[in-house]
């Protein structure tokens, strides 16, 4: 089964309101167009609304960058799923690293008790279920540490993960689910993870698809990869035959960047 690539931007803690508008207006005039890839941008959540203004009528989607799981009530700094679906996005990043904790210096050990924003398995799942049922498709992120790959961890990582973050979606929930594999050890690094051994670990997410939802959800669910993806590397990553799309931070935030990533595609 063939795939359409996915190539989503997660602009993270970057770009004001003036100067998201004025990425995707760029954006726009040079991937006007491309119908072949899905593309979206994840603003930041102040930003999001008016980069939606920005882009309605084009062919880029729009995502949020996370989710609490609540609908709404007294949770100070939380953003509902139905929240960032009014705002007009049709996607949310759940589990990236960087709300997971698992980034920066902090060291492995320490780490697994410092979990900056309290994120888990549990808490990734029940946002993306949250997400599906405010009608917003989760791009589910899992990785390993650059710990964790060196004491030959990654397999056993990534699967505990994935079991744990897709576990008991509807099967027609898990044919659009999007999961985002990003090493840490590769994120905004400029270490970009070996295109083959990328590919395999996609492939060891695509196995636990498998086993948990069967042979056509594993074909048809679109896996990317993250971690210093660039105009450069793109087009290598995204030819092997497990990596459907990228999920890129840096190079998302200059319009001419992207847009060769999405042409790579
Ligand atoms: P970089 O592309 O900056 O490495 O970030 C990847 C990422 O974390 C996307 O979510």
């Amino acid at each position: 089964m063939s795939r359409k690539p996915f190539i989503a931007g997660n602009w993270k803690m970057n770009k004001t309101i003036s100067e998201g508008i004025a990425l995707v207006d760029e954006l726009k005039g040079l991937i006007g167009d491309v119908s072949n890839v899905d593309v979206a941008v994840c603003p930041t959540f102040v930003s999001v609304a008016k980069v939606g203004d920005a882009i309605k009528g084009s062919n880029i989607m729009l995502g949020g960058q996370d989710t609490f799981w609540q609908e709404s009530g007294a949770w100070t700094r939380q953003i509902a799923p139905s929240m960032l679906k009014d705002a007009g996005c049709q996607w949310v990043i759940v589990g990236h690293s960087e709300t997971r904790g698992r980034f920066g210096t902090v060291d492995a050990e320490l780490e697994s008790v410092l979990s900056y924003f309290g994120e888990c398995d549990t808490t990734v799942n029940m946002k993306a279920k949250a997400a599906f049922a405010a009608g917003l498709t989760p791009i589910i992120a899992c990785g390993e540490l650059l710990a964790e790959r060196e004491a030959g961890n990654t397999d056993k990582v990534i699967v505990s993960q994935m079991k744990a973050d897709l576990a008991g979606f509807t099967k027609d929930q898990a044919l659009k689910m999007v999961i985002a594999y990003e090493p840490v050890w590769a994120i905004g690094t400029g270490k970009v993870c070996d295109s083959d051994e990328a590919d395999r670990v996609c492939g060891v997410i695509r196995n636990v698809v498998k086993e948990m939802y069967g042979d056509d959800v594993a074909d048809a669910v679109r896996i990317q990869y993250g971690g210093s993806v660039k105009p450069s590397n793109a087009a290598e990553l995204l030819s092997k035959p497990n990596i459907d799309g990228a999920l890129v931070g840096g190079a998302a935030l200059k319009a001419s960047d992207f847009a060769a990533i999405i042409k790579a595609a």
